[in-house]
């Protein structure tokens, strides 16, 4: 990991607010708690329970990509998972490259091909709710045994989750056995053993394949790897165009083809990247935004690049923005607007105003469809809860 001496100093002069940001959740979390004793249930539920009083097998909601560009890696996707010599496939790539979205295509094109008989996605989450606090934590305690109770909850087989493994991965392995079942692993590098997990995984799949996404590599000799790259320059300025209009940024809408391929450049094409500096152009001129990049001196897609971007983002946001922000964090999935509005106990227009800021700063996404519903970047989670709600006690 390459991170420029002095950068340090920046980030953490950026946090000047931090005070206020601690302030800030702590009244949005009293005002939920004052708001538990009230009569109506809120349309949705915050995530505030103890992991152990968490369903064993949630399927995530995931937010609907508008997929762009990518097509010679997915055709190399889709051809691996026709592939019925190649089990096991890794998609491996710094943070916020695109694995997921990429999985996510690939899986809406095996649906729609009908390549499968099913499709079973597990997203490992990069942190965990304990009580009301969050707790970070660098790996998530998912395993074998976990994995095999997720995939026998999703074969509807009758089983007891308290039998032994051995017993459980047996019933799997006869059910796999007769189904082509596409299963999905998200965020792999967050399991400690994750090789231990795909060996014995590997072990009964039968007709099966396995497609994870990581940022290192899985170790197994039949893994067939992909590693993502940024996005080429021209699928990344159809990125940032398409960008512009989703989240009616003004600014980002109307950039020169240049400076479109500059933000690229900038960005290395990770998509994320491309947002976090787009998302800037906001409130301050493109030319400054890159300059500061420049300045920063990152020449990777670290942890360091992202948490400077967010934070930097974040200490120009105004306190209804962050209100929000910090109310979504309490949420699972992609939560209503009526829903987070509630949460965060805030008026229509004040809810509203704050929510197109946070779209437009590329810290919060518009879903579509039939009800308007808010989703968090993972990366945008993780650094809400660590960089702001973790540090109050
Ligand atoms: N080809 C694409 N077309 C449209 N949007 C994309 C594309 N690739 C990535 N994105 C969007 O860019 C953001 C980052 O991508 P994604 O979450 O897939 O990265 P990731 O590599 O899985 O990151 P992480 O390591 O944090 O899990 C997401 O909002 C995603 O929807
Ligand atoms: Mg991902």
């Amino acid at each position: 990991m390459t991170f420029i001496a002095g950068t340090g100093i920046a980030a953490v002069a950026l946090l000047g607010s931090f005070g206020d940001a601690l302030e800030l959740v702590k009244s949005t979390s009293e005002a939920i708690r004052r708001r538990s004793g009230h009569e109506e249930p809120p349309p949705a539920t915050p995530v505030v329970a103890a992991d152990s009083e968490r369903p064993a097998a949630r399927q995530p909601v995931l937010p609907p990509v508008e997929f762009i560009g990518r097509y010679e890696d997915l055709a190399m996707l889709m051809g691996a998972l026709r592939n019925p010599l190649i089990p096991l496939i890794t998609l491996k790539g710094v943070g916020g490259i695109g694995k997921t979205a990429l999985a996510q295509e690939a899986m809406r094109v095996a649906a729609a091909e009908g390549l499968f008989s099913s499709i079973f996605w597990h997203s490992t989450p990069a942190e965990k709710f304990v009580g009301e606090g969050v707790l970070r934590t660098e790996v998530a305690d998912y395993s074998f045994d976990a994995l095999v109770n997720d995939l026998l909850h999703h074969s509807q087989v009758p089983s007891s989750t308290d039998a032994p493994t051995a017993v459980k991965a047996e019933i799997v392995r006869a059910w796999l056995a007769d189904h082509r079942v596409l299963i999905v692993l998200d965020n792999l590098e967050t399991v400690p053993d994750r090789d231990a997990l795909v060996a014995g995984l590997f072990e009964i799949l039968g007709q099966s394949k396995a497609l994870m996404t990581s940022r290192y590599a899985v170790i197994h000799q039949r893994v067939f790897t992909m590693n993502l790259e940024g996005l080429s320059p021209q699928d990344g300025v159809a990125f940032l165009v398409r960008t512009g209009q989703l989240q009616n940024n003004r600014n980002l809408m109307k950039a020169d083809a240049d400076t479109l391929a500059r933000i690229r450049d900038a960005a290395g094409g990770a998509p994320l990247a491309m947002l976090l500096i787009s998302g800037q152009m906001d409130y301050e001129p493109i030319e400054q935004v890159l300059r500061v990049v420049e300045e920063a001196g990152f020449n990777d897609l670290s942890y360091e690049f992202y948490s400077f971007m967010f934070r930097r983002t974040w200490k120009e946001l105004d306190g209804p923005a962050r209100k929000v922000l910090v109310a979504m964090r309490l949420f699972e999935g992609n939560p209503t607007a009526g829903a987070v509005k509630y949460t965060a106990d805030m008026a229509d227009q004040e809810f509203y105003r704050a929510a197109a800021m946070l779209v437009r700063r590329s810290m919060l996404s518009l879903v579509g469809g039939q009800d308007e519903r808010y989703t968090l970047h993972p990366l945008t989670r993780y650094f809400i809860s660590t960089d702001v709600a973790s540090r109050w006690e």
